[in-house]
């Protein structure tokens, strides 16, 4: 079980103790270890990985790789299965541009109606050159889920489904697995990619279950540092389906004038010095997580977005589930949404309440949180969003609760 205790791990919290911080969504904070861990780096072994013969070197490679050995036993993959990058953005530009060259105008992808930009965009602009179609599962404007009746939209010149775990707007989890599972039934050439951005934190990974071949996420929003992600990719779609998308020094194999041949995977994905202190952090937030549990978070983060949606059920409009949906078929202890909770009032501008709510010590994002046409779709112009973390106490939520009742006050 989580206590409040756990607000003792952040340092963040003692420098501002009244911080009712609901923005997770956005960027988690970070643990004391995962800054120890990072400072360790830069402290005592500070160096390039892969190139020096010198202990410190091999000190700062050894603790690389075993980063990445630590992200594989969070997703379940293999250590060579792992690309780290910058983030979520930086994987689906890199498989939007890497695989789109495989598509023609006879060819579709297909993405959901509540995609992140970072997971539309890229398509969008490869589509200008490639010709492919792009499509779009529903949205049940009631339940905020996916419509399970628009899957037919996945034909068998799908090439691509792109699809976001859960949505950093709606809160909605998807079912990707069943999404997967019926894309490779009706196209079996189809590249299937998971947008775990907002899942990573939250809910159990495992690639091997969901059966994709790629997968996104930040460490930011997953308690590890700004300018790190990772790619997973399946062996064999990095082997033989991906071509590499960056080039440089490390991923080459043989170089002349002339030209150059790839160094295996993973390290044919990752040009240039990588993000090292990065890494070594995102696996200390990790193995943070995986401490305290996937089950115990999921736990504590749905008796809080239960308490948080009950109280503000009859003072916002919640835009996202508010129960879980019986079209979607959930096992026990399974949830149907993550703790990402958008709301209007109306009257009030969502830069108002994100405005008024900052006076009380609550941070909240508002506006379209890079998600415009479903903003648009909904026809809304913008949201107030409040998301929790494995920090979040019921505190958080009645500060936001009250702060919203002077909201309504001014604006009512
Ligand atoms: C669902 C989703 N996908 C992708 C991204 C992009 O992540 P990043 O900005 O860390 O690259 C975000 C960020 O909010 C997100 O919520």
């Amino acid at each position: 079980m989580i206590t409040k205790k756990i607000k003792q791990h952040f340092p963040i919290f003692r420098a501002h103790p009244n911080l009712a911080y609901l923005d997770s969504a956005a960027t988690t904070q970070t643990p004391q270890v995962v800054i120890d861990a990072m400072n360790d780096y830069y402290a005592k072994y500070r160096s390039n990985v892969h190139r020096g013969l010198y202990d410190i070197s091999i000190t700062a490679t050894e603790k690389y790789e075993a980063a990445r050995k630590q992200m594989a036993k969070f997703l379940n993959s293999a250590p060579e299965e792992i690309i780290f990058n910058s983030g979520a953005t930086f994987g689906l530009n890199a498989l939007a541009r890497s695989l789109s060259p495989r598509l023609s105008h006879r060819d579709n992808i297909v993405l959901t109606r509540m995609e992140h930009h970072a997971n539309l965009v890229p398509w969008q602009e490869m589509s200008k050159h490639y010709g492919f179609e792009i499509r779009f599962i529903e949205l049940d404007p009631t339940s905020y889920q996916l419509e399970p009746n628009s899957y037919n939209v996945i034909d068998e010149n799908t090439k691509i489904v792109s699809l976001t775990q859960a949505s950093n707007v709606l809160g909605a989890i998807n079912p990707v697995a069943e999404i997967i599972k019926l894309a490779k039934q009706k196209s079996p050439k189809v590249y299937t990619i998971v947008d775990a951005a907002q899942a990573a934190a939250h809910l159990p990974i495992d690639v091997k279950k969901l059966d994709c071949d790629f997968l996104v996420l930040s460490g930011h929003k997953m308690y590890g540092p700004t300018g790190i992600g990772v790619l997973y990719g399946k062996k064999i779609m990095l082997e033989e389906h991906l071509e590499p998308f960056m080039f440089g020094g490390e991923m080459v194999s043989d170089v002349t004038y002339e030209r150059a041949t790839w160094n295996e995977v993973p390290y044919k994905f990752e040009a240039g010095t990588p993000p090292i202190a990065e890494a070594i952090g995102l696996s200390a937030a990790a193995e943070f997580i995986t401490k305290i549990g996937m089950n115990t978070i999921v736990a504590h983060e749905k008796r809080l977005t239960d308490y948080a949606l009950e109280k503000l059920t009859p003072l916002v409009n919640i835009i996202g589930p508010s129960t879980p949906s019986p079209s979607q078929r959930r096992g026990r202890g399974e949830v149907s949404r993550l703790g990402v909770i958008s709301f209007t009032i109306p009257g009030a501008h969502p830069h108002d309440i994100g405005e008024i709510v900052n006076r009380a010590g609550v941070c909240v994002r508002v506006g379209h949180h890079c998600a415009m046409p479903l903003h648009k779709h909904l026809g809304l112009v913008g949201t107030a969003r409040a998301s929790a973390g494995v920090y979040t106490t019921k505190k958080d939520i009645d500060k936001l609760v009250s702060a919203i009742k002077e909201v309504k006050k001014i604006f009512g």
